[in-house]
């Protein structure tokens, strides 16, 4: 199938604030430091940063020792964001779901990665890119690094910041906020086939497809419309409203291809308005649209396998590479030798790599209503262990 992308198709994650939700399993990290969420949102223009982020508040709630804790930072401009917050910390005390959501994740709201493009956008304004890119005129979605083709673009600050945020934390699913169409897209954006600007586009499969594909799937269903796949002006629908990011159009250096191919973490793109940046005064309904989507989502997080590398005598071990096999994108265990993966019902391996330790695999069962629990135990690198002793110079008689 040949598709005709138009201009007007180039998502604008730069007007419609930018959501970014992370999830990990919190009951070890906690404590763990978050890079200052104020460098995230640095500018380069000095007056977004006093007036867009300069009122950016803190809300904590710690739960007892080893007990839930809570985290969001968020600022004062309105946003789906701030609906999605303002539910979960109002409906806590009266909702299971709410309240099993904040106990056993751990989630991060950036409720924008742009906050130049944020300052020069105008609500209401349904087209056009005014807006998409930085202070310095990068667009901030072109500019992470590619696994399958050399990114040109040179690295802005906005994304730098991200880059570290991914790099400290070990995140499992992860969603970002678009407008200009109505679709959930997942990875992967691009191919080592695409010809960047090619008319025609084809699907870019990874090999946690059946993953992605669900995800998208619960976010979809769950959406008051998007399910639907009715096409936005002058586009195309989508089937059951989810599409693979290349079929859709090939493209260099977005997020979500970098959270998934470097980090292991499931990130998909959430198009949710035809309209890029819609009146403060459609936010409502934008809420009530994606509401369930979005805690449902959310949920998924807890979706697969966990556990815990630890060595033989029970001491955890940070960076450890683990990979499913035959799903050549890894992971690796957090500083408390912790793990998570998302996958759906099903026979899987675990395979465990680390210089120190012999590699092992270990065969786990995934069902559908709760996470499998899976521990591993590394033995120390006999390789390893017969080298160093030849270096020792045994005294000659
Ligand atoms: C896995 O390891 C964790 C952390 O050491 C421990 O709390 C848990 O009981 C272990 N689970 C199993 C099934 O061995």
């Amino acid at each position: 199938m040949c598709v005709m992308k138009p201009a007007t198709w180039y998502i604008s994650m730069l007007i419609v604030a930018f959501l970014y939700i992370y999830l990990t399993a919190i009951q070890y990290i906690r404590g763990e430091e978050l890079p200052n969420p104020q460098t995230v949102r640095q500018s380069l223009h000095a007056r977004a940063v006093r007036e867009g982020f300069g009122g950016s508040k803190f809300l904590s709630k710690q739960g007892p020792v080893n007990g839930p804790s809570l985290r969001f930072e968020y600022h004062n401009y309105d946003d789906l964001t701030s609906y999605l917050r303002n539910h979960l910390v109002t409906q806590y005390p009266r909702d299971e779901y709410a309240r099993w959501l904040l106990e056993n994740t751990r989630i991060h709201i950036m409720p924008s990665m742009n906050p130049d493009g944020y300052e020069v956008s105008k609500e209401g304004t349904c087209e056009g890119a005014q807006g998409r890119y930085n202070a310095r005129g990068y667009d901030l979605n072109r500019n992470f690094p590619d696994f399958f083709k050399t990114n040109n673009a040179r690295p802005q600050m906005e994304m730098e910041h991200v880059k570290e945020w991914l790099s400290k934390i070990q995140f499992v699913l992860s969603g970002n906020f678009h407008g200009g169409a109505l679709v959930a897209s997942y990875p992967f954006d691009n191919s080592a086939k695409s010809m960047f600007q090619s008319l025609s586009s084809t699907e870019s499969v990874t090999p946690d497809d059946d993953t992605f594909k669900h995800l998208a799937t619960i976010y979809s269903t769950n959406h008051k419309r998007m399910y639907q796949g009715r096409p936005c002006k002058g586009q195309n629908g989508f089937k059951n409203g989810i599409t693979n990011g290349a079929k859709w159009y090939p493209l260099i250096g977005g997020m979500q291809d970098f959270n998934y191919i470097w980090h292991g973490c499931m990130e998909i793109t959430l198009e949710i308005s035809c309209c890029k940046f819609p009146l403060a005064e459609d936010l409502e309904r934008y809420w009530r649209e994606n509401k369930e989507s979005l805690l449902r989502f959310l949920g998924e997080a807890h979706r697969g396998v966990r556990g815990f590398v630890h060595d033989e005598f029970g001491n955890p071990i940070e960076g450890v590479g683990l990979k499913i096999k035959d799903r050549d994108v890894g992971f690796k265990t957090t500083r408390h030798g912790e793990y998570w993966r998302i996958l759906l019902p099903g026979r899987y391996v675990l395979e465990a790599y680390h210089d120190n330790y012999d590699p092992k695999e270990a065969e786990f069962y995934v069902v559908d209503d709760r996470p499998t629990l899976l521990n591993v135990t590394l033995s120390r690198n006999s390789a390893r262990t017969v080298f160093d002793t030849s270096k020792i110079n045994f005294p000659s008689n």
